[in-house]
C-alpha cells in the first residue's frame, strides 16, 4: 500500500479545509498574519491524519469529522509557537521559516498561539451542527482533547520539560516528559477519531495502545533527528535540545539504544492493532507505524 500517497491525499485534504477557515480577514490584521504564518508555513499534518484513519478503521466517515480532526493542528500549531519563545527553547527556525516571534514580536506569537488554541475549541463544537456525529460522541471527543492538551497532557509535559532542562536525565522524569509532552495529542488524536466513529470498546482499547506507542516513539525520533537530522530537512535548527541541555532519550540512553526503543515501540504500536477487526483500514495504521522509524523531517 502507498502510505505516501495517503498521507498526502489526507494532508491536502486538512490544508484546504485549513486554509478556508482562515480566509475571512479579522482585526486585527496582524493576528491573522502571525496565526497564518505558522499555521501554513509547512508541517506534516500528522495528528490530523492519525485522527482521520482512526475513524476510518472503526467504519467512520472521516469527511464528517474533518473539521474536528484540523482542528487539532491548531492546538499543535499553538504548541510549536510557544514551544520556540525565548522564554521556553528559545529557537529560530520553524517548518523552514523565522519562527513566529522572530517576524511578529513575542507579545503577538504569545497571542497567536491563545487564538489558536481557542479557536481550534470552536471549531470541535462547531461540529454540533453535523447531524452524522452524535452529540454525546463530540463530547466526549472534546473532552478528550481538553484533556490532553492541559495539565494532565501536553501543558504538563512542557512544564515538566522546562523544569528538567541542565538535570541529570532519569528514566521515570523523561518517560512523564515525552509521553505528556507529545504523546499525549498524538494518541488524543487517535481516540478522538474512534470515539467519532462510535467503535466499540476493544477497538478503542486497540488503538489507545497503538497511540501511545506510536507517541513516544514520535519524540524519541525527534529527539534522534535533533542529532543526526539535517537542518535544511527538518526545517528547524538541530543541535537545540544540546544547546538547552534538554532531557532526552539520546541524552540518557544514547543514540543507538533510544533508536532499539523507538523500534521496539513501533513494534508494539503493531500488535495492539494485530486482532483489529476490519480489514482493510488497519493497514493504513500500519503504515504509518512503520513510516515513523523512517522519517527525516
Ligand atoms: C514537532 O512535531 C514537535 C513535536 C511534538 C515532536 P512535528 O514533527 O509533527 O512537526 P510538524 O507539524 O511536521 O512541523
Ligand atoms: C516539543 O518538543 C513538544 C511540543 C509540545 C511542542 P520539542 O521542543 O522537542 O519540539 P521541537 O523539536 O522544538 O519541534
Ligand atoms: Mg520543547
Ligand atoms: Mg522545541
Ligand atoms: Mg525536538
Amino acid at each position: 500500500m502507498d502510505i505516501k500517497a495517503y498521507l498526502r491525499e489526507k494532508k491536502e485534504l486538512v490544508d484546504v479545509f485549513l486554509k478556508e477557515y482562515f480566509a475571512p480577514n479579522f482585526v486585527p490584521a496582524v493576528l491573522k498574519e502571525s496565526i497564518t504564518y505558522s499555521l501554513f508555513a509547512g508541517g506534516k499534518r500528522i495528528r490530523p491524519i492519525l485522527c482521520l484513519a482512526a475513524c476510518e478503521a472503526c467504519d467512520g466517515d472521516s469527511e464528517d469529522i474533518l473539521p474536528f480532526a484540523s482542528s487539532i493542528e491548531l492546538i499543535h500549531t499553538y504548541s510549536l509557537i510557544h514551544d520556540d519563545l525565548p522564554a521556553m527553547d528559545n529557537d529560530d527556525l520553524r517548518r523552514g521559516k523565522p519562527t513566529n516571534h522572530k517576524v511578529f514580536g513575542e507579545g503577538m506569537a504569545i497571542l497567536a498561539g491563545d487564538g489558536l488554541l481557542t479557536e481550534a475549541f470552536f471549531i470541535m463544537a462547531n461540529s454540533l451542527s453535523n447531524k452524522n456525529i452524535k452529540n454525546t460522541a463530540l463530547i466526549r471527543a472534546i473532552k478528550e482533547v481538553a484533556f490532553a492538551s492541559g495539565i494532565y497532557g501536553m501543558a504538563g509535559g512542557q512544564a515538566q520539560d522546562l523544569l528538567s532542562e541542565n538535570s541529570e536525565p532519569d528514566k521515570e522524569t523523561l518517560f512523564f516528559i515525552h509521553k505528556h509532552k507529545t504523546g499525549a495529542l498524538i494518541s488524543c488524536s487517535l481516540r478522538a477519531g474512534a470515539m467519532l466513529a462510535n467503535c466499540t470498546k476493544p477497538a478503542l482499547n486497540a488503538i489507545t495502545r497503538y497511540g501511545e506507542n506510536i507517541g513516544l516513539a514520535f519524540q524519541i525520533i525527534d529527539d534522534i533527528l535533533d542529532i543526526e537530522g539535517d537542518t535544511q530537512e527538518l526545517g528547524k535548527t538541530t543541535g537545540s535540545d544540546e544547546r538547552k541541555k534538554k532531557m532526552t532519550y539520546p541524552a540518557l540512553y544514547g543514540i543507538e539504544e533510544s533508536k532499539n526503543k523507538a523500534k521496539e515501540l513501533i513494534s508494539e504500536a503493531l500488535f495492539s492493532i494485530k486482532d483489529f477487526s476490519n480489514k482493510a483500514e488497519p493497514l493504513r495504521l500500519r503504515e504509518i507505524a512503520k513510516y515513523f522509524l523512517e522519517r527525516k523531517s
